[in-house]
Protein backbone atom coordinates (compact mmCIF):
# COMPACT_ATOMS: atom_id res chain seq x y z
CA UNK A 1 0.00 0.00 0.00
CA UNK A 2 2.66 2.40 1.21
CA UNK A 3 4.41 1.60 -2.21
CA UNK A 4 1.55 2.04 -4.43
CA UNK A 5 1.32 5.95 -2.61
CA UNK A 6 4.83 6.97 -2.51
CA UNK A 7 4.90 5.83 -6.18
CA UNK A 8 1.86 7.41 -7.11
CA UNK A 9 2.59 10.80 -5.43
CA UNK A 10 5.98 10.25 -7.42
CA UNK A 11 4.48 10.58 -10.61
CA UNK A 12 2.39 13.78 -9.55
CA UNK A 13 6.16 15.10 -9.21
CA UNK A 14 8.29 14.38 -11.76
CA UNK A 15 8.30 17.30 -13.00
CA UNK A 16 10.70 17.90 -10.86
CA UNK A 17 13.46 15.25 -11.74
CA UNK A 18 15.61 16.39 -8.94
CA UNK A 19 13.60 15.68 -6.18
CA UNK A 20 13.17 12.27 -6.59
CA UNK A 21 16.09 10.58 -5.03
CA UNK A 22 14.64 11.28 -1.66
CA UNK A 23 11.54 9.54 -1.80
CA UNK A 24 13.60 6.36 -1.51
CA UNK A 25 14.06 4.74 1.43
CA UNK A 26 17.62 5.45 2.80
CA UNK A 27 17.79 2.53 4.78
CA UNK A 28 16.85 -0.79 4.65
CA UNK A 29 15.81 -1.74 8.28
CA UNK A 30 16.34 -5.86 9.48
CA UNK A 31 14.94 -6.81 12.77
CA UNK A 32 13.75 -3.93 14.91
CA UNK A 33 15.39 -3.47 17.79
CA UNK A 34 13.43 -2.44 20.71
CA UNK A 35 12.65 0.95 21.18
CA UNK A 36 14.86 2.99 23.74
CA UNK A 37 12.70 5.04 25.21
CA UNK A 38 14.64 6.93 27.58
CA UNK A 39 16.92 8.18 24.57
CA UNK A 40 13.92 9.35 22.87
CA UNK A 41 12.74 11.17 26.06
CA UNK A 42 15.93 12.72 26.49
CA UNK A 43 15.50 14.06 22.36
CA UNK A 44 12.27 15.00 23.27
CA UNK A 45 13.41 17.34 25.70
CA UNK A 46 16.19 18.42 23.91
CA UNK A 47 13.71 19.71 21.03
CA UNK A 48 12.99 22.53 23.53
CA UNK A 49 15.69 23.91 23.62
CA UNK A 50 15.80 24.12 19.94
CA UNK A 51 12.85 26.24 19.87
CA UNK A 52 13.54 29.08 22.20
CA UNK A 53 13.50 32.74 21.70
CA UNK A 54 15.38 35.28 23.45
CA UNK A 55 18.82 35.10 25.22
CA UNK A 56 19.84 31.61 25.70
CA UNK A 57 21.92 30.87 28.96
CA UNK A 58 25.66 29.38 29.05
CA UNK A 59 23.98 25.82 29.59
CA UNK A 60 22.28 25.98 26.21
CA UNK A 61 23.13 22.80 24.45
CA UNK A 62 21.54 22.90 21.08
CA UNK A 63 24.46 25.73 20.19
CA UNK A 64 23.68 25.69 16.67
CA UNK A 65 21.02 28.17 17.67
CA UNK A 66 21.87 31.90 18.75
CA UNK A 67 20.19 34.57 20.55
CA UNK A 68 17.04 35.74 18.95
CA UNK A 69 13.50 38.05 19.25
CA UNK A 70 15.30 40.48 21.44
CA UNK A 71 13.30 43.20 21.21
CA UNK A 72 9.74 41.73 21.90
CA UNK A 73 7.50 43.51 23.57
CA UNK A 74 8.91 46.84 22.81
CA UNK A 75 6.26 48.15 20.21
CA UNK A 76 3.91 47.79 24.08
CA UNK A 77 6.99 48.88 26.56
CA UNK A 78 6.76 45.56 28.05
CA UNK A 79 9.13 42.81 27.82
CA UNK A 80 8.20 39.79 25.92
CA UNK A 81 11.26 38.22 25.42
CA UNK A 82 11.92 34.73 25.68
CA UNK A 83 9.21 32.08 25.20
CA UNK A 84 9.38 29.55 22.52
CA UNK A 85 8.43 29.86 18.47
CA UNK A 86 5.28 27.69 18.08
CA UNK A 87 6.58 25.46 14.93
CA UNK A 88 8.57 25.94 11.58
CA UNK A 89 7.94 29.34 11.61
CA UNK A 90 9.11 32.16 14.33
CA UNK A 91 6.28 33.37 15.66
CA UNK A 92 5.01 33.03 19.41
CA UNK A 93 1.49 31.96 19.12
CA UNK A 94 0.19 32.01 22.69
CA UNK A 95 -2.68 29.94 22.82
CA UNK A 96 -1.17 26.61 21.72
CA UNK A 97 2.68 28.14 23.90
CA UNK A 98 0.05 28.13 26.97
CA UNK A 99 -1.51 24.74 25.89
CA UNK A 100 2.14 23.21 25.31
CA UNK A 101 2.91 24.44 29.19
CA UNK A 102 -0.37 22.86 30.56
CA UNK A 103 0.43 19.32 29.22
CA UNK A 104 4.07 19.73 29.55
CA UNK A 105 3.48 20.55 33.49
CA UNK A 106 0.92 17.76 33.03
CA UNK A 107 3.39 15.21 31.94
CA UNK A 108 5.96 16.10 34.91
CA UNK A 109 3.15 16.13 37.28
CA UNK A 110 1.93 12.42 36.89
CA UNK A 111 5.54 10.98 35.25
CA UNK A 112 8.39 12.66 37.76
CA UNK A 113 8.79 9.91 39.30
CA UNK A 114 9.55 8.29 35.56
CA UNK A 115 11.94 10.63 34.70
CA UNK A 116 14.92 10.03 35.96
CA UNK A 117 18.04 11.95 34.79
CA UNK A 118 15.71 14.00 32.57
CA UNK A 119 13.67 15.53 35.03
CA UNK A 120 15.88 18.53 35.13
CA UNK A 121 15.69 19.03 31.60
CA UNK A 122 11.70 19.10 31.70
CA UNK A 123 11.85 21.30 34.78
CA UNK A 124 13.54 23.76 32.56
CA UNK A 125 11.86 23.28 29.32
CA UNK A 126 8.73 24.28 31.81
CA UNK A 127 10.43 26.95 33.16
CA UNK A 128 11.24 28.32 29.63
CA UNK A 129 7.80 28.71 28.83
CA UNK A 130 6.41 29.49 32.24
CA UNK A 131 9.07 32.66 32.71
CA UNK A 132 7.52 34.02 29.07
CA UNK A 133 3.77 33.23 30.48
CA UNK A 134 4.94 35.37 33.80
CA UNK A 135 6.19 37.94 31.45
CA UNK A 136 2.96 38.23 29.15
CA UNK A 137 0.77 38.15 32.62
CA UNK A 138 2.26 41.20 34.56
CA UNK A 139 -0.13 43.70 34.72
CA UNK A 140 -3.84 42.75 35.89
CA UNK A 141 -6.87 42.38 33.50
CA UNK A 142 -4.18 41.71 30.33
CA UNK A 143 -2.57 39.10 29.09
CA UNK A 144 -0.28 39.19 25.84
CA UNK A 145 -1.03 36.51 24.02
CA UNK A 146 1.17 36.97 21.01
CA UNK A 147 4.44 37.93 19.29
CA UNK A 148 5.20 38.39 15.68
CA UNK A 149 3.26 39.52 12.65
CA UNK A 150 2.14 35.93 11.03
CA UNK A 151 1.27 36.97 7.58
CA UNK A 152 5.02 38.57 6.95
CA UNK A 153 6.84 35.82 8.98
CA UNK A 154 5.07 33.42 7.18
CA UNK A 155 6.06 34.88 3.51
CA UNK A 156 9.90 34.48 4.91
CA UNK A 157 12.08 31.63 5.06
CA UNK A 158 14.55 33.07 7.67
CA UNK A 159 16.43 32.08 10.42
CA UNK A 160 14.81 33.26 13.83
CA UNK A 161 18.59 35.07 14.54
CA UNK A 162 17.77 37.57 11.40
CA UNK A 163 14.37 37.85 11.88
CA UNK A 164 13.50 41.52 10.45
CA UNK A 165 9.80 41.07 10.32
CA UNK A 166 7.63 43.23 12.11
CA UNK A 167 7.21 42.02 15.69
CA UNK A 168 3.76 43.59 17.24
CA UNK A 169 2.79 42.37 20.59
CA UNK A 170 -1.19 40.87 20.68
CA UNK A 171 -2.91 41.31 23.75
CA UNK A 172 -6.25 40.84 25.38
CA UNK A 173 -8.25 42.71 28.07
CA UNK A 174 -11.08 44.37 29.61
CA UNK A 175 -12.07 45.69 26.56
CA UNK A 176 -11.30 43.43 24.34
CA UNK A 177 -11.16 39.73 25.87
CA UNK A 178 -10.07 36.33 24.79
CA UNK A 179 -10.89 33.92 27.15
CA UNK A 180 -9.73 30.78 25.68
CA UNK A 181 -6.05 31.89 25.48
CA UNK A 182 -6.45 33.48 28.99
CA UNK A 183 -8.17 30.65 30.23
CA UNK A 184 -5.36 28.09 28.82
CA UNK A 185 -2.84 30.33 30.21
CA UNK A 186 -4.29 30.08 33.86
CA UNK A 187 -4.23 26.60 33.21
CA UNK A 188 -0.62 26.25 32.43
CA UNK A 189 0.48 29.05 35.16
CA UNK A 190 -1.30 26.49 38.08
CA UNK A 191 -0.14 23.34 36.67
CA UNK A 192 3.40 24.54 36.78
CA UNK A 193 2.73 25.79 39.77
CA UNK A 194 2.45 22.14 41.11
CA UNK A 195 5.25 20.97 38.85
CA UNK A 196 7.69 23.73 40.95
CA UNK A 197 5.86 23.51 44.43
CA UNK A 198 8.57 21.82 46.71
CA UNK A 199 11.68 22.19 44.09
CA UNK A 200 10.74 26.12 44.66
CA UNK A 201 8.08 26.84 46.58
CA UNK A 202 8.71 30.57 46.17
CA UNK A 203 8.28 30.40 42.37
CA UNK A 204 5.64 27.94 42.49
CA UNK A 205 3.67 30.39 45.10
CA UNK A 206 4.73 33.14 42.31
CA UNK A 207 2.82 31.33 39.49
CA UNK A 208 -0.13 30.42 41.62
CA UNK A 209 -0.80 33.81 42.61
CA UNK A 210 -0.85 34.69 38.75
CA UNK A 211 -2.83 31.99 37.61
CA UNK A 212 -5.33 33.23 40.14
CA UNK A 213 -4.94 36.89 38.89
CA UNK A 214 -5.58 35.65 35.08
CA UNK A 215 -8.75 33.44 35.80
CA UNK A 216 -10.31 36.07 38.11
CA UNK A 217 -10.73 38.17 34.87
CA UNK A 218 -12.13 35.53 33.16
CA UNK A 219 -13.96 33.73 35.34
CA UNK A 220 -15.12 36.00 37.93
CA UNK A 221 -15.49 38.99 35.61
CA UNK A 222 -18.13 37.18 33.34
CA UNK A 223 -18.78 40.02 31.50
CA UNK A 224 -15.18 40.45 29.87
CA UNK A 225 -15.67 36.74 28.07
CA UNK A 226 -15.13 36.54 24.25
CA UNK A 227 -12.98 34.56 21.81
CA UNK A 228 -9.59 36.64 20.75
CA UNK A 229 -10.49 35.94 17.22
CA UNK A 230 -13.14 38.40 17.77
CA UNK A 231 -10.92 40.70 19.46
CA UNK A 232 -7.82 40.47 18.00
CA UNK A 233 -9.17 38.99 14.52
CA UNK A 234 -6.80 38.28 11.44
CA UNK A 235 -3.58 38.23 13.27
CA UNK A 236 -4.46 35.14 15.51
CA UNK A 237 -7.24 32.97 13.56
CA UNK A 238 -6.85 31.31 10.81
CA UNK A 239 -3.83 30.75 12.64
CA UNK A 240 -4.36 29.32 15.82
CA UNK A 241 -8.65 29.98 15.97
CA UNK A 242 -10.56 28.61 18.49
CA UNK A 243 -13.02 26.38 16.46
CA UNK A 244 -14.14 24.43 19.74
CA UNK A 245 -15.45 27.71 22.11
CA UNK A 246 -14.11 28.95 24.84
CA UNK A 247 -16.13 26.82 27.30
CA UNK A 248 -13.14 24.34 27.41
CA UNK A 249 -10.88 26.71 28.30
CA UNK A 250 -12.90 27.87 31.17
CA UNK A 251 -12.97 24.33 32.66
CA UNK A 252 -9.75 23.50 32.20
CA UNK A 253 -8.41 26.59 33.65
CA UNK A 254 -11.28 25.83 36.61
CA UNK A 255 -9.88 22.62 37.03
CA UNK A 256 -6.08 23.01 37.34
CA UNK A 257 -6.63 26.05 39.52
CA UNK A 258 -8.62 23.26 41.87
CA UNK A 259 -5.65 21.01 41.56
CA UNK A 260 -2.94 23.60 42.13
CA UNK A 261 -4.91 24.81 45.07
CA UNK A 262 -6.04 21.33 46.35
CA UNK A 263 -9.64 23.49 46.98
CA UNK A 264 -13.07 23.33 45.19
CA UNK A 265 -12.99 26.98 44.78
CA UNK A 266 -13.56 26.93 41.62
CA UNK A 267 -16.06 24.05 41.70
CA UNK A 268 -19.21 26.23 40.32
CA UNK A 269 -17.37 27.61 37.69
CA UNK A 270 -16.31 24.23 36.43
CA UNK A 271 -20.17 23.00 36.99
CA UNK A 272 -21.35 25.52 34.88
CA UNK A 273 -19.10 25.03 32.13
CA UNK A 274 -19.62 21.67 31.52
CA UNK A 275 -23.39 22.57 30.84
CA UNK A 276 -22.55 25.10 28.63
CA UNK A 277 -20.49 22.54 26.86
CA UNK A 278 -23.05 19.91 26.78
CA UNK A 279 -25.38 22.46 25.52
CA UNK A 280 -23.79 22.43 22.19
CA UNK A 281 -21.82 18.98 21.92
CA UNK A 282 -23.23 15.11 22.53
CA UNK A 283 -20.41 13.97 25.25
CA UNK A 284 -23.07 11.32 26.41
CA UNK A 285 -23.96 9.77 23.03
CA UNK A 286 -21.38 6.54 22.23
CA UNK A 287 -19.16 7.04 19.45
CA UNK A 288 -18.79 10.90 20.27
CA UNK A 289 -15.39 12.27 18.05
CA UNK A 290 -13.07 12.76 21.74
CA UNK A 291 -10.72 15.28 20.68
CA UNK A 292 -7.43 16.54 22.84
CA UNK A 293 -5.60 19.45 21.62
CA UNK A 294 -4.75 22.99 21.49
CA UNK A 295 -7.81 23.79 20.81
CA UNK A 296 -10.20 21.18 22.21
CA UNK A 297 -9.64 20.20 26.15
CA UNK A 298 -12.62 18.57 26.93
CA UNK A 299 -11.13 15.14 26.85
CA UNK A 300 -8.09 16.18 29.58
CA UNK A 301 -10.91 17.81 31.75
CA UNK A 302 -13.07 14.78 32.21
CA UNK A 303 -9.89 12.75 33.50
CA UNK A 304 -8.02 15.29 35.14
CA UNK A 305 -11.51 15.95 36.72
CA UNK A 306 -11.67 12.27 37.73
CA UNK A 307 -8.29 12.62 38.95
CA UNK A 308 -9.19 14.71 41.46
CA UNK A 309 -12.33 13.32 41.98
CA UNK A 310 -14.01 15.89 44.09
CA UNK A 311 -17.47 15.44 43.70
CA UNK A 312 -20.11 12.62 42.26
CA UNK A 313 -20.52 13.17 38.63
CA UNK A 314 -20.17 11.86 35.12
CA UNK A 315 -16.48 12.47 34.66
CA UNK A 316 -16.36 8.82 34.84
CA UNK A 317 -18.85 8.13 32.38
CA UNK A 318 -17.08 10.66 30.33
CA UNK A 319 -13.51 9.27 30.79
CA UNK A 320 -15.27 5.92 29.42
CA UNK A 321 -17.09 7.46 26.56
CA UNK A 322 -13.49 8.58 25.33
CA UNK A 323 -11.74 5.64 26.17
CA UNK A 324 -14.63 3.58 23.80
CA UNK A 325 -14.52 6.37 20.99
CA UNK A 326 -10.70 5.02 20.67
CA UNK A 327 -10.48 0.82 21.71
CA UNK A 328 -10.11 -0.97 18.07
CA UNK A 329 -12.11 -3.48 19.49
CA UNK A 330 -14.93 -1.56 21.20
CA UNK A 331 -18.34 -1.30 19.98
CA UNK A 332 -18.48 2.56 19.89
CA UNK A 333 -14.94 3.39 18.03
CA UNK A 334 -15.46 6.45 16.33
CA UNK A 335 -11.25 6.80 15.53
CA UNK A 336 -9.84 5.83 12.16
CA UNK A 337 -6.90 4.05 12.38
CA UNK A 338 -4.50 3.13 9.29
CA UNK A 339 -3.52 -0.27 7.84
CA UNK A 340 -0.26 0.01 10.35
CA UNK A 341 -1.98 1.41 13.27
CA UNK A 342 -2.03 4.65 14.02
CA UNK A 343 -4.53 7.36 14.64
CA UNK A 344 -5.65 8.75 12.28
CA UNK A 345 -7.55 11.92 13.16
CA UNK A 346 -6.31 14.88 12.03
CA UNK A 347 -4.66 16.48 8.54
CA UNK A 348 -2.28 18.93 9.73
CA UNK A 349 0.21 17.22 12.09
CA UNK A 350 -2.05 14.21 12.60
CA UNK A 351 0.81 13.13 15.49
CA UNK A 352 -0.27 15.37 17.73
CA UNK A 353 -3.53 14.18 18.14
CA UNK A 354 -1.66 10.44 18.61
CA UNK A 355 0.44 11.92 21.24
CA UNK A 356 -2.35 13.79 23.27
CA UNK A 357 -4.80 11.23 22.75
CA UNK A 358 -2.62 8.53 23.99
CA UNK A 359 -1.21 10.37 26.94
CA UNK A 360 -4.80 10.84 28.33
CA UNK A 361 -4.94 6.94 27.70
CA UNK A 362 -2.13 6.09 29.67
CA UNK A 363 -3.05 8.83 32.54
CA UNK A 364 -6.48 6.83 32.41
CA UNK A 365 -5.56 3.77 32.50
CA UNK A 366 -2.78 4.36 35.36
CA UNK A 367 -6.35 5.41 37.47
CA UNK A 368 -8.51 2.73 36.47
CA UNK A 369 -5.26 0.25 37.95
CA UNK A 370 -5.49 2.44 41.05
CA UNK A 371 -8.83 1.77 41.56
CA UNK A 372 -9.33 -1.69 40.28
CA UNK A 373 -11.66 -0.48 37.35
CA UNK A 374 -12.80 -0.88 34.22
CA UNK A 375 -14.43 0.39 30.95
CA UNK A 376 -16.89 -0.49 29.82
CA UNK A 377 -18.55 0.26 25.94
CA UNK A 378 -22.13 -1.25 25.50
CA UNK A 379 -21.19 -4.97 25.88
CA UNK A 380 -17.56 -5.25 26.15
CA UNK A 381 -15.00 -4.73 29.03
CA UNK A 382 -11.60 -3.54 28.85
CA UNK A 383 -9.00 -3.46 31.63
CA UNK A 384 -6.83 -0.50 32.01
CA UNK A 385 -4.24 -2.51 30.39
CA UNK A 386 -5.67 -2.14 27.13
CA UNK A 387 -5.50 1.48 27.05
CA UNK A 388 -1.77 1.36 27.96
CA UNK A 389 -1.36 -1.08 25.39
CA UNK A 390 -3.10 1.31 22.76
CA UNK A 391 -0.88 3.99 23.72
CA UNK A 392 2.27 2.06 23.57
CA UNK A 393 1.14 0.83 19.94
CA UNK A 394 1.21 4.28 19.11
CA UNK A 395 4.64 5.42 20.93
CA UNK A 396 5.88 2.23 19.62
CA UNK A 397 4.76 3.52 15.82
CA UNK A 398 6.05 6.96 16.43
CA UNK A 399 9.76 5.32 17.45
CA UNK A 400 10.20 3.00 14.08
CA UNK A 401 7.27 0.38 14.43
CA UNK A 402 5.53 1.19 11.32
CA UNK A 403 5.69 -0.26 7.53
CA UNK A 404 8.29 2.39 6.67
CA UNK A 405 10.40 1.06 9.59
CA UNK A 406 10.71 4.87 10.33
CA UNK A 407 11.27 7.00 13.27
CA UNK A 408 9.19 10.20 12.76
CA UNK A 409 11.69 11.54 15.69
CA UNK A 410 13.80 13.22 14.19
CA UNK A 411 17.69 12.24 15.22
CA UNK A 412 16.24 9.08 16.82
CA UNK A 413 16.74 5.66 15.52
CA UNK A 414 18.59 5.44 11.85
CA UNK A 415 15.89 6.41 9.46
CA UNK A 416 13.89 9.68 10.22
CA UNK A 417 12.59 12.66 8.74
CA UNK A 418 15.75 14.74 7.28
CA UNK A 419 13.50 17.66 5.58
CA UNK A 420 11.21 18.93 8.35
CA UNK A 421 9.42 22.54 7.35
CA UNK A 422 11.35 24.35 9.90
CA UNK A 423 13.33 27.67 9.37
CA UNK A 424 15.89 27.26 11.52
CA UNK A 425 16.76 23.96 10.98
CA UNK A 426 16.35 23.82 7.08
CA UNK A 427 18.51 27.03 6.59
CA UNK A 428 22.51 27.11 7.62
CA UNK A 429 23.29 28.34 11.09
CA UNK A 430 25.09 31.71 12.12
CA UNK A 431 28.19 29.97 12.81
CA UNK A 432 28.04 27.91 9.47
CA UNK A 433 26.78 31.01 7.80
CA UNK A 434 27.48 34.16 9.83
CA UNK A 435 26.55 37.17 7.17
CA UNK A 436 22.68 37.95 7.56
CA UNK A 437 20.38 36.44 5.51
CA UNK A 438 17.44 38.28 4.48
CA UNK A 439 13.48 37.67 3.85
CA UNK A 440 13.86 35.34 0.51
CA UNK A 441 17.69 34.59 1.09
CA UNK A 442 15.84 31.61 2.72
CA UNK A 443 14.30 30.59 0.04
CA UNK A 444 16.63 28.00 -1.66
CA UNK A 445 17.43 26.06 1.45
CA UNK A 446 13.46 25.85 1.39
CA UNK A 447 13.12 24.88 -1.99
CA UNK A 448 15.87 22.05 -2.11
CA UNK A 449 15.63 18.61 -1.96
CA UNK A 450 18.87 18.55 0.31
CA UNK A 451 18.95 17.38 3.78
CA UNK A 452 18.56 19.83 6.22
CA UNK A 453 22.08 21.40 7.62
CA UNK A 454 21.07 21.25 11.63
CA UNK A 455 19.24 18.36 13.51
CA UNK A 456 16.68 19.50 15.02
CA UNK A 457 17.07 16.70 17.40
CA UNK A 458 13.83 15.54 19.30
CA UNK A 459 11.40 17.21 16.97
CA UNK A 460 8.58 15.35 16.27
CA UNK A 461 7.43 16.01 12.27
CA UNK A 462 3.70 15.51 11.68
CA UNK A 463 4.00 12.40 10.42
CA UNK A 464 1.34 10.30 8.20
CA UNK A 465 -2.01 12.59 7.71
CA UNK A 466 -4.22 10.68 5.06
CA UNK A 467 -4.92 7.84 6.29
CA UNK A 468 -2.44 5.81 5.20
CA UNK A 469 1.30 5.12 6.60
CA UNK A 470 2.89 6.62 4.38
CA UNK A 471 5.14 9.92 4.31
CA UNK A 472 6.94 12.20 2.07
CA UNK A 473 10.20 13.47 3.48
CA UNK A 474 9.29 17.10 1.75
CA UNK A 475 9.78 20.31 3.75
CA UNK A 476 7.13 22.17 1.30
CA UNK A 477 4.29 19.79 2.66
CA UNK A 478 3.81 21.53 6.41
CA UNK A 479 1.32 18.99 7.13
CA UNK A 480 2.96 15.95 7.49
CA UNK A 481 6.74 17.86 7.62
CA UNK A 482 5.95 20.52 10.58
CA UNK A 483 7.08 20.08 14.36
CA UNK A 484 4.88 22.08 16.91
CA UNK A 485 6.00 22.41 20.22
CA UNK A 486 1.97 21.09 21.63
CA UNK A 487 3.27 17.90 19.69
CA UNK A 488 6.14 17.04 21.69
CA UNK A 489 4.00 17.85 25.37
CA UNK A 490 2.22 14.94 25.88
CA UNK A 491 5.07 12.50 24.62
CA UNK A 492 7.46 13.59 26.98
CA UNK A 493 4.87 11.90 29.66
CA UNK A 494 4.80 9.35 27.19
CA UNK A 495 7.99 8.43 27.00
CA UNK A 496 8.72 9.00 30.79
CA UNK A 497 6.10 5.97 31.41
CA UNK A 498 7.44 3.59 28.51
CA UNK A 499 10.76 4.31 29.89
CA UNK A 500 10.07 2.66 33.37
CA UNK A 501 7.08 0.06 32.68
CA UNK A 502 7.98 -0.34 28.81
C1 LIG B 1 -6.96 46.10 24.39
O1 LIG B 1 -6.77 45.08 23.42
C2 LIG B 1 -7.07 45.49 22.10
C3 LIG B 1 -7.01 44.24 21.23
O2 LIG B 1 -5.76 43.63 21.31
C4 LIG B 1 -6.13 46.59 21.67
O3 LIG B 1 -6.43 47.01 20.36
C5 LIG B 1 -6.25 47.76 22.66
O4 LIG B 1 -5.30 48.73 22.34
C6 LIG B 1 -6.05 47.29 24.08
N1 LIG B 1 -6.37 48.38 25.00
C7 LIG B 1 -5.45 48.98 25.73
C8 LIG B 1 -5.95 50.05 26.64
O5 LIG B 1 -4.27 48.68 25.70
C1 LIG C 1 -1.60 20.63 47.92
O1 LIG C 1 -1.46 19.34 48.49
C2 LIG C 1 -0.18 18.73 48.28
C3 LIG C 1 -0.26 17.29 48.76
O2 LIG C 1 -0.75 17.24 50.06
C4 LIG C 1 0.88 19.57 48.98
O3 LIG C 1 2.15 19.01 48.76
C5 LIG C 1 0.85 20.98 48.40
O4 LIG C 1 1.76 21.80 49.09
C6 LIG C 1 -0.55 21.58 48.49
N1 LIG C 1 -0.55 22.83 47.73
C7 LIG C 1 -0.98 23.97 48.23
C8 LIG C 1 -0.93 25.16 47.32
O5 LIG C 1 -1.40 24.08 49.37
C1 LIG D 1 10.71 -2.99 7.48
O1 LIG D 1 11.37 -3.96 8.26
C2 LIG D 1 10.86 -5.28 8.08
C3 LIG D 1 11.63 -6.21 9.03
O2 LIG D 1 11.52 -5.77 10.33
C4 LIG D 1 11.04 -5.71 6.63
O3 LIG D 1 10.45 -6.96 6.43
C5 LIG D 1 10.38 -4.67 5.72
O4 LIG D 1 10.65 -4.99 4.37
C6 LIG D 1 10.89 -3.27 6.01
N1 LIG D 1 10.17 -2.30 5.21
C7 LIG D 1 10.76 -1.25 4.63
C8 LIG D 1 9.86 -0.33 3.86
O5 LIG D 1 11.95 -1.03 4.75
C1 LIG E 1 -0.76 18.21 2.49
O1 LIG E 1 -0.33 19.36 1.78
C2 LIG E 1 -0.10 19.15 0.38
C3 LIG E 1 0.47 20.43 -0.17
O2 LIG E 1 -0.33 21.52 0.14
C4 LIG E 1 -1.38 18.69 -0.29
O3 LIG E 1 -1.15 18.45 -1.65
C5 LIG E 1 -1.87 17.43 0.41
O4 LIG E 1 -3.12 17.03 -0.16
C6 LIG E 1 -2.05 17.66 1.89
N1 LIG E 1 -2.40 16.40 2.54
C7 LIG E 1 -3.48 16.26 3.31
C8 LIG E 1 -3.75 14.88 3.83
O5 LIG E 1 -4.22 17.18 3.58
Amino acid sequence: MAATRVRFCLALLMLVASMAAWMMPSAVAGSRPPPNYADALSKCLLFYEGQRSGKLPPTQRVTWRKDSGLIDGQDAGVDLVGGYYDAGDNVKFGFPLAFTGTVLAWSIVEFSAEMGPELVHAHEALRWLTDYLLKATTQPNRVFVQSGEPFSDHSCWQRPEDMDTPRPSFQVNDTHPGSEVAGETAAALAAASIVFRSSDPAYADTLLSRAKQVTQSILVLEIYQGSYAESIGQWVCPFYCDISGYEDELVWGAAWLNRATNSSDYMEHIIHGIQQIQTQTKLRVNGYDWQFSWDNKDAGSYILLLLMQKTDDDYSRYAQNFACSLLPQSPYKSTEYTPGGLIHKASMANLQAVTALSFLLVVYGRHLSSVNGIVTCGNSQFPPSALIDLAKSQVDYILGDNPLNMSYMVGYGNKFPQRIHHRAASVPSVDQHPQHLWCKDGTPYYVTDAPNPNLLVGALSGGPNDGSDDYLDYRPWANQSEPATYMNAPFVGLLAYFSRYG
